[in-house]
């Protein structure tokens, strides 16, 4: 127990006086006047209940948030009165609204409550045995499993790490990304399970993919992390879904990736958009994300040789025969260029198109000889 009360209230005579007087009924009900500022919300539209964008009214919305809300420190919940001397300091280090915050937050929140699933009821887990797998795919879909497996736990880990950091007069935030976490949970939860129940269990634990991972952990802010993970390597995960989608080798996998992908797709936007926040209100911290995003994709571009892009080739090309090989190049390669180029659409519509420039995907696809016949990049 590191923090003690400044009173020990059994050895307190006013305490038990006062604990005395109250059960006589002598109440204050000084409580009763908060002084706060009293509105009645209603939901838009009944069809989808009442929503925290219906809640964004005065002083309990997040439109009036300044970008340094002083105030208590504690859990005091916006619009709640509060005795500022008196409210427990919880020491948050993420005060200022641009350390968290993102456009549309509230409408992500409520779209991840609405789409929840779980992932022990909503796959046909039975239908698996329906479907002949060629031995060697199912490996090779084993090892794309155990590595989705890792990258969703450190996913989970990510914003339960900063969740507590940041100031209660965020909860909007605080409340997206603790869905996340549950999200992020669920989703090592179904590969895992996935992995188990096609026999072959789990393959190789990758190091390219657990450094990566670590530097994501270790991002010294809440907002490069965010870059790192929601933007970079969840988006790159996004693009991977879908392409899993498009080579899984059964319906049920097929399942699988569509219920990730509408959640993925969620926390690439929160990224996005907190992105876009900070380009708009705290344009002063673009060369730290730049110094960030550096780093970020010197990590992203080693998983570019590893037994997952090994196995991915093996999935494309559905076997391990040379012509299998050879087909499954081309398609992995028109992945990692999508990858590239779906990254670069979303520093565009965040307002951080500068970005494109600096990447180091840029002489990545030059060195390997990708992305020429795509006229996808800008020039
Ligand atoms: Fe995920
Ligand atoms: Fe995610």
């Amino acid at each position: 127990m590191s923090y003690y009360g400044s009173t020990d209230y059994l050895a307190s005579p006013d305490f038990v006086l006062r604990m005395k007087d109250i059960r006589k009924g002598h109440l204050d009900l000084g409580w009763m006047k908060a002084g706060t500022e009293q509105v009645k919300v209603n939901a838009e539209s009944p069809r989808r209940g009442l929503t925290f964008l219906d809640c964004n009214r005065g002083s309990y919305g997040y439109d009036a948030l300044p970008e340094i809300p002083r105030g208590p420190r504690g859990a005091a919940p916006r619009g709640a009165s509060y005795e500022v001397d008196a409210q427990a300091d919880l020491s948050p280090e993420l005060n200022r609204k641009s350390d968290v915050w993102a456009y549309k937050v509230a409408s992500f929140y409520e779209e991840a409550m609405s789409r929840q699933w779980d992932a022990t009821t909503y796959i046909p887990w039975a239908d698996l045995e329906k479907y002949e797998r060629p031995q060697e795919v199912e490996i090779a879909f084993a090892q794309l499993c155990t590595f989705f497996t890792e990258v969703e736990m450190i996913a989970t880990d990510l914003p339960a790490k900063w969740m507590w950091r940041m100031n209660n007069q965020f909860h909007e935030v605080k409340h997206f990304i603790a869905s996340q976490a549950i999200d992020e949970a669920r989703h090592a939860e179904v590969f895992r399970k996935r992995v188990l129940a096609g026999g072959v269990g789990m393959m190789q634990a990758l190091p390219q993919a657990e450094h990566s991972l670590k530097a994501i952990l270790d991002g010294d802010s809440y907002s490069e992390a965010s870059a790192f993970m929601h933007l970079l390597a969840e988006g790159n995960v996004l693009t991977m879904f879908r392409f899993s989608e498009y080579i899984s080798p059964t319906p049920v996998d097929k399942r699988i990736f569509q219920l990730v992908m509408q959640d993925e797709a969620r926390h690439v936007s929160y990224g996005m958009q907190h992105l876009k926040w900070i380009i708009d209100h705290a344009p002063e911290r673009k060369e730290q994300l730049h110094l960030a995003l550096d780093e970020a994709e010197t990590f992203s571009i080693s998983q570019f040789d590893s037994a997952l892009f090994e196995a991915m080739i093996v999935l494309a090309g559905k076997g391990t025969k040379p012509a299998q090989i050879k087909r499954g190049i081309e398609i992995v390669g028109t992945l990692q260029v999508k990858q590239i180029d779906e990254y670069f659409g979303r520093l565009r519509r965040a307002g951080f198109e500068e970005r494109i420039e600096r990447s180091k995907f840029r002489p990545l696809l030059a060195m390997i000889g990708l992305g020429k016949q795509d006229a996808v990049l800008p020039s």
